[in-house]
């Protein structure tokens, strides 16, 4: 088995100021690097950070940028919808160039063609440097859910009714949206690099599923342990229980 990178830190915020630093080396480094990102609460910090750093001289403006997942049904400029969620936490405060910035289009009416074009973007892009994921409490990875086979790459799927539940936050409430367009485990482990952020105690149990259990596709994260390139940035609550 190839050792992954433990990155345990102290906190939140720490956790969000390395995880800002990584994908700003990759920013300097590459001539035109190629990012995919997450959402949700987890990466807010680490937005928060690449906005200071920006306004202290970091570029985006060769960077090609995409996301991992939007949901199905929701206009792009839906406020609930990744897109609106990218714009406000990133793309508007950096000089992000736009026909460099994608999302899958969550309402397009063919989605399975939505799913492939997005695929074949991501790969007439070079495919991707650098993949930054959150962590589901169920151990998703984008919104690859338990079941789901490792080589699947980006497909329309269902989310389970946990994972609608924990998104409710961002709906007033309701449930999240039942359907939306993730890109695959196969298309995740592509990348030249991937970064997992885990914060907080509830995503323990999915952090030492995802690197201490069994390499199943029960646990969508456990895939990323064949990696070649793998790093698990994690604060104590998340990550303090891995035994190193
Ligand atoms: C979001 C995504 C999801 C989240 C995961 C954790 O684009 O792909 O896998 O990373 O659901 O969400 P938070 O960070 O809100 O706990």
């Amino acid at each position: 088995m190839i050792p992954l990178e433990l990155r345990l830190v102290e906190d939140y915020e720490s956790m969000s100021r390395e995880a800002a630093d990584l994908v700003a080396d990759r920013l300097r480094r590459e001539p035109e690097p190629v990012l995919l990102l997450p959402t949700g609460g987890t990466p807010l910090g680490m937005y928060r950070r690449l906005v200071e750093l920006h306004e202290g001289g970091l570029s985006f403006s060769r960077a090609t940028l995409f996301n991992l997942d939007e949901y199905i049904g929701l206009p792009p400029q839906h406020p609930s919808s990744y897109r609106a969620y990218m714009h406000r936490e990133l793309y508007r405060h950096v000089d992000a160039d736009p026909r460099r910035v994608h999302l899958p289009d969550g309402s397009a009416v063919d989605t399975e063609a939505e799913a492939a074009r997005y695929e074949a973007e991501i790969e007439a892009a070079g495919g991707v440097d650098l993949c930054v994921l959150g962590i589901g409490r169920n151990g998703h990875i984008g919104f690859n859910e338990p079941g789901t086979p490792f080589d699947a790459r980006t497909r329309p799927v269902r989310l389970d009714g946990s994972t609608r539940r924990a998104n409710a936050r961002d709906f007033g409430g309701e449930d999240a949206p039942e359907k939306a367009i993730t890109v695959g485990p196969g298309t995740i482990f592509d990348a030249r690099e991937v970064l997992l952020l885990a914060s907080g105690e509830p995503k323990a149990a999915a952090v030492a599923a995802a690197l201490e259990g069994r390499v199943t596709q029960d646990v969508p994260a456990s895939a990323l342990r064949g990696h070649p390139r793998f790093t698990l940035l994690a604060d104590r609550a998340a990550g303090g229980g891995l035994s190193g």
